[in-house]
């Protein structure tokens, strides 16, 4: 991991797959799911027409839902590029009806957003002749042989292209590196080190800086065998169960959203939160309405997660709840996932709190410290502290008390 700490306090980054997949919107991997050849699928990219393009409108977005960086897809598994690459004609640049370097836009208005920058590429490509025929791969009932030094050639190119003309690249996200291929990966890592030496690299077999769950979170976090936490993002979807615009998806609800958003950040990990920006280049009502919901929340909430972590061990986390900790302000935050009835009793936090109150309206939350015994009819272990909630659950996504300690 480098010196600078952007990754470990960020939280919340926006993931977007787009490419000629979303006129399908059937997923990212229709072309290998419907065994299509090459000539089939370049219908979409004749038709592919993003009209409704709007960078800045998707970096608006994530601004203001309180993501702080972003990972684009310049390239996915059927290879079509978002760019202006001499290495393929394959690109938004010869699509006819779109002709213009995609990736250059998104990354400017991103950029300009304040938003630190993530560019994916597909280790695996369907479209590239000399990429292996593997089972994954479209073609895979019409084995013929490849030339795999020739790929291998390509993508380096490919990707000292991306790290040379795109400005400061901040992530570098690999993805499709299967075992069963020799990616040369150390080779990779030096060029990529030496032209963009603060990037971080994921799933680069072997030479990654940080993991990288997927559609799943951790339930302690990533650590190692002595117990220390290590960097990870969690990527995750906003609907379905596939990455490109999905039309016929169930979307997730945005208590979801944010309850999966503190369950990274509360096992100390960052939330990258996916979205498929359709055909014409908006992203679909659903998304727009849901991350519009988690700004709304973020504006009042935004401190329970950015500089966020793990919580000391020594304070446990009370039922239906979970906490995340600023390190820097020594502030503990009380995430509610299901609202308690009037009380709740907090494990080993007496005579250590000095004030508390609720973040949505900054409004006090009384204490008392607890001796052992029995509080209303509830055995309350020792050195609990007992805070008496407002009845009414607040008229929040997700409440969330904050707790200065002495
Ligand atoms: C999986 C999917 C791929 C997607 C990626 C995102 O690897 O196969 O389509 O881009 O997840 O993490």
């Amino acid at each position: 991991m480098n010196e600078n700490n952007w990754f470990d306090t960020a939280r919340f980054g926006m993931f977007i797959h787009w490419g000629v997949y979303a006129l399908t919107a059937r997923g990212e991997w229709t072309e290998s799911i419907e065994k299509m050849t090459i000539e089939e699928y370049e219908k979409y990219v004749k038709f592919f027409n993003p009209d409704l393009f709007d960078p800045k409108g998707w970096a608006a977005v994530a601004k203001a839902a309180g993501m702080k960086y972003l990972i684009i897809t310049s390239k996915h598994h059927d290879g079509f590029c978002l760019w202006d690459t001499k290495y393929t004609d394959y690109n938004s640049v010869n699509a006819p009806r779109c002709r213009r370097d995609l990736l250059r836009e998104i990354v400017d208005a991103f950029r300009k957003a304040g938003l630190n920058i993530g560019i994916y590429y597909s280790l695996a490509d369907w479209h590239h002749p000399d990429y292996e025929i593997d089972d994954r791969h479209p073609l895979r009932d019409k084995p013929a042989p490849r030339n795999w030094q020739g790929y291998i050639e390509f993508l380096q190119n490919q990707v000292q292209e991306l790290l040379t003309n795109y400005g400061k690249v901040d992530i570098i996200w690999f993805d499709g590196g299967y075992p069963d291929h020799n990616w040369e990966a150390e080779k990779l890592d030096a060029m990529i080190r030496s032209l963009q030496p603060d990037i971080l690299i994921n799933r680069l077999p072997g030479f990654s800086d940080f993991h990288s769950p997927e559609q799943t979170i951790p339930s302690q976090g990533i650590r190692d065998e002595a117990g220390n936490l290590l960097p990870w993002e969690g990527c995750q979807v906003l609907s379905g169960g596939c990455w490109g615009y999905s039309r016929d998806n169930q979307w997730k609800t945005p208590e979801e959203v944010v309850q999966m958003l503190v369950r990274h950040t509360s096992r100390g990990g960052n939330l990258l939160l996916n979205v498929g920006p359709t055909s014409r280049g908006s992203l679909d009502n659903h998304s727009g309405a849901i991350l519009r919901e988690i700004a709304e929340w973020m504006r009042w909430n935004s401190r329970s997660i950015h500089g966020c972590t793990v919580a000391p061990a020594e304070f446990p986390e009370p039922e239906d709840c979970r906490y995340t900790w600023n390190p820097e302000t020594r502030c503990l935050y009380l995430h509610f996932f299901v609202w308690p009835d009037r009380r709740i009793f907090l494990p080993k936090l007496a005579d250590k709190v000095e004030y508390a109150q609720l973040l949505c309206d900054g409004s006090e939350i009384m204490m008392t410290e607890h001796t052992p015994g029995n509080v209303h009819g509830a055995k309350v272990p020792e050195g609990s502290l007992m805070l008496s909630l407002p009845v009414a659950r607040p008229d929040t996504l997700e409440p969330v008390i904050e707790i200065f300690m002495k």
